[in-house]
């Protein structure tokens, strides 16, 4: 087992609101990677939306990116596993997935906006695993909000301790640069380069003459003060803490003008962990476990109409893949050969022969592989489900052509086992007609999408009334739970694994519901293991 390959390996995510930066960002971490050339490729999927396949024909049309892919670069001798994450918050699940399979996240946020909605909602999804978070505040040669009480609104919205390694001198147009407490080096930012800067100035500290000339009397009082500030009353630096998930570094800087994200690449690498080990319950698998396994995380079909396939996403999580290897699929038992082990960057691939852990292999065409899947040569590992969430919008979907029933009932088994929706059925109910539930509406439009132009099957869809789900305890006796004791509107359904579910029409019947049942605890989250 190659423990060096393990051990210089990071695989994380970007996280952050929509506009904060992360394309830019991405882009601008490829580029210390030496890949320029994909630097361009993650810039043309950001401007040409890839118009290049029928499927990426939605996104176009809608203006949206939903098409994660997974992007590896070697720097300063590690090998960097970056995710891409979906922009668009109606596939928020996708991004969640994503983030089962990485083991840091980078968090960046808008020097003006600061903790933005949907940053907070895919923050608390790391806290839960408690997965390290790095913080870029980024567009800090934009008007910003005070440093000060920016680190604030990071400790109080995400109830997270928060320590920035480096400070900004100024914003905006004052803009002058960072300076990292760590090693007490000023690094100086310059407006009219885009993309170039001065090499970092060492400075004794802050009180040096550099310092007070480039700040002027008043800005360096002001900087000195922050910085007192920060070493009296802020969360001083805890490597371990950084590794528990209880405090993020903060860095401060400009994607854009390529200012800051080295010092964030440097920091990250410094203190990110590698692969870490995986629960696989009752186990626990250490990555230098000496046999092969992983998990599959992301599955999509049809990436590119060159290739109409399905790559099944998997990440490695002990031993070495090697191409060819036969695996036990955990759920079904049966011997598998991977054969078709794929690395893909942007619409390009490149066949995989060795992989450890923390890399992700596409492997493709493997028709029954599903989300959540272990592929492993130790049979006795089955790694937890990745979680489900409650979805809050629901639909009937129907077959919209006789003639075509069997396309229709295939295309959308395989869309289901891809999760790109979940589906519910209802015992009472008269219709036999799937009833599928999602967390944002344009998962459905997908669905009707891709049935239509991958399987060749109409749908017709009907929106359901209900607005919220929450699972049942599994051992609930569904049988008392009839009309008389549920409040108006709300049915009981079983998922797609025969657990059994709620489904309600309002936030105020949800409440009538725990009021009535203190004794029955609901769910809006499905955690693995
Ligand atoms: P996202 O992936 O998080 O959605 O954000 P993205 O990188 O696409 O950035 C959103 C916008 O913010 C882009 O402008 C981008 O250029 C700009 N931006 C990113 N980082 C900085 C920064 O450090 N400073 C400033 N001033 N702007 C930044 P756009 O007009 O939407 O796109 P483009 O025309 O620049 O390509």
């Amino acid at each position: 087992m190659a423990l060096h390959e393990i051990q210089r390996r990071r695989t994380f995510a970007i996280i952050s609101h929509p506009d904060a930066g992360k394309t830019t960002l991405t882009e601008k971490l490829l580029l210390y990677g030496g890949a320029v050339q994909q630097a361009g490729a993650v810039k043309a999927r950001r401007s040409q939306r890839a118009s290049t396949s029928d499927w990426m024909e939605l996104e176009k049309k809608r203006g949206i990116s939903i098409n994660s892919t997974v992007l590896q670069f070697d720097y300063q001798g590690y090998r960097i596993n970056l995710l891409d994450t979906p922009g668009h918050e109606d596939f928020s699940e996708d991004t969640y997935r994503v983030l089962t399979a990485v083991d840091a996240v980078v968090m960046v946020l808008d020097a003006a906006k600061g903790v933005e909605d949907r940053t907070r909602k895919l923050f608390e999804v790391c806290k839960r695993r408690r997965i390290p978070i790095f913080t870029f505040v980024n567009k800090m040669d934009r008007p910003s909000m005070d440093p000060l009480a920016l680190v604030d609104e990071i400790e109080g919205i995400l109830k997270i301790a928060a320590c920035p390694v480096n400070w900004p001198l100024g914003s905006g147009d004052a803009f002058r640069g960072v300076y990292d407490r760590q090693g007490k080096r000023l690094h100086l930012f310059e407006r009219t380069a885009r993309g170039a800067h001065r090499a970092p100035v060492s400075v004794v500290g802050v009180d040096d003459p550099a310092v007070k000339s480039l700040l002027g009397a008043g800005g360096h009082a002001h900087l000195a003060e922050e910085l007192e500030m920060l070493d009296a009353a802020g969360e001083p630096f805890d490597a371990a803490a950084i590794l528990d998930g209880s405090l993020t570094p903060v860095f401060f800087g400009s994607a854009a003008n390529n200012f800051g994200v080295h010092l964030l690449l440097d920091g990250f690498l410094k203190y990110a962990p590698p692969p870490q080990p995986r629960s696989a319950h009752p186990l626990v698998v250490a990555p230098d476990h000496d046999q092969f396994s992983g998990f599959i995380f992301k599955i999509q079909a049809n990436m590119d109409p060159r290739h109409r396939d399905r790559v099944a996403f998997l990440r490695v999580c002990s031993g070495t893949f090697t191409r060819d290897m036969a695996v036990t699929h955990a759920r079904t038992g049966r011997r598998v050969r991977l054969s078709n082990s794929n690395k893909l960057f942007a619409q390009q691939r490149e066949t995989v022969d060795v992989a450890y852990p923390g890399d992700i292999v596409g492997l493709v065409g493997h028709s029954d592989f599903g989300i959540g899947d272990t592929l492993t040569e130790d049979a006795a590992i089955a790694y937890d489900d990745i979680p489900k969430f409650a979805p809050e919008h629901f639909a009937w979907l129907e077959n919209g052509n006789p003639s075509t029933f069997k396309r229709f009932r295939d295309g959308l088994s395989q869309l289901l086992q891809e999760r790109v929706v979940q589906a519910f059925t209802i015992p009472s109910a008269a219709r036999s007609v799937p009833l599928l539930g999602a967390v944002g509406p344009l998962q459905f439009e997908v669905v009707q999408y891709r049935l239509e132009t991958e399987y060749g099957a109409e749908s017709r869809m009907e929106i359901a009334p209900w607005k919220l789900m929450r699972w049942l305890p599994p051992a609930t006796d569904v049988s008392l739970l009839t009309r008389a004791t549920l409040p108006i509107g709300t049915s009981v359904a079983m998922d797609a694994d025969d657990r059994p579910i709620l489904l309600l029409a309002s936030d105020w019947a949800l409440r009538c519901f725990t009021t009535d049942h203190p004794d029955i605890p609901l769910s809006d989250t499905l955690l693995g293991g």
